[in-house]
């Protein structure tokens, strides 16, 4: 399941993370892949240690907490420390690559299983050319390349590359979720149901079967989360 969620970062943080970026110290980007990934990283990434990390991760995760669409999609139990990656110049791609199924956050003991990718673009498609996020999905290659404030999430069990960037400048911000929810499947049909109940209210108000199917919702839930 691809989710687009469009503005999750309004205008007024998006430019604030631009300017904390702009006088960011950036590293080459192959510090966070995996043995197979790194040997098809080429591009920058914001060091662990950069100054601008802790504000840019707190609007972010600010944004993600308010966002409806990105609880609903992909009912998080952990989510990674968000990341922050640059496209430009000689360091301007990243071929296919899965992305590592468990990352420990830095500094603890604690891991987060990648159930989902999320990529937040932070620059709009007219600042750059190239670029595009390529994930190989079920139905073949899907090619995204988003207004800046918008993001993508998509399984992380997919193959996904970012083609070179030509022109400009790509900066993005990039994490991983692990949900409640194990199974795609049962994210799947959360969603779906979510939404067809938002839909149901708005039409029917709250009647007594848009309240059954709300506790059915609840039930399946219930069910599928883990402890
Ligand atoms: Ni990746």
């Amino acid at each position: 399941m691809l989710i687009h969620v469009k503005g999750l970062l309004p205008d007024e943080p998006l430019q604030r993370c631009r300017q904390l970026l702009s006088k960011a110290r950036w590293a080459e980007g192959g510090h966070t892949a995996g043995t197979q990934s790194a040997k098809v990283k080429n591009n920058l990434q914001l060091p662990p240690d950069a100054a601008q990390l802790p504000e840019l991760r707190s609007i972010v995760i600010e944004y993600l907490q308010k966002n409806a669409l990105f609880f609903s999609a992909s009912l998080p139990r952990r989510v990674f420390p968000p990341l922050f990656n640059r496209y430009d110049g000689e360091a301007n791609y990243f071929g296919d690559h899965v992305d590592n199924a468990v990352r420990t956050v830095p500094g603890t003991a604690e891991h987060v299983r990648t159930d989902i990718s999320c990529t937040l673009f932070l620059t709009g498609p007219q600042d750059y050319e190239g670029g595009e996020l390529i994930i190989e999905d079920s139905f073949g290659p899907r090619s995204i390349k988003l207004p800046a404030g918008d993001a993508i999430l998509y399984p992380a069990s997919s193959v996904h590359r970012v083609q070179p960037v030509t022109r400009g400048s790509r900066t993005s911000c990039f994490f991983w979720i692990e949900s409640m929810v194990r199974e795609a499947e049962h994210r799947r049909i959360l969603f779906d149901m979510d939404v067809a109940i938002l839909n149901l209210r708005q039409s029917d108000g709250d009647s007594a079967p848009v309240v059954s199917l709300t506790s059915c919702y609840h039930n399946l839930l219930r069910l599928w989360a883990l402890p």
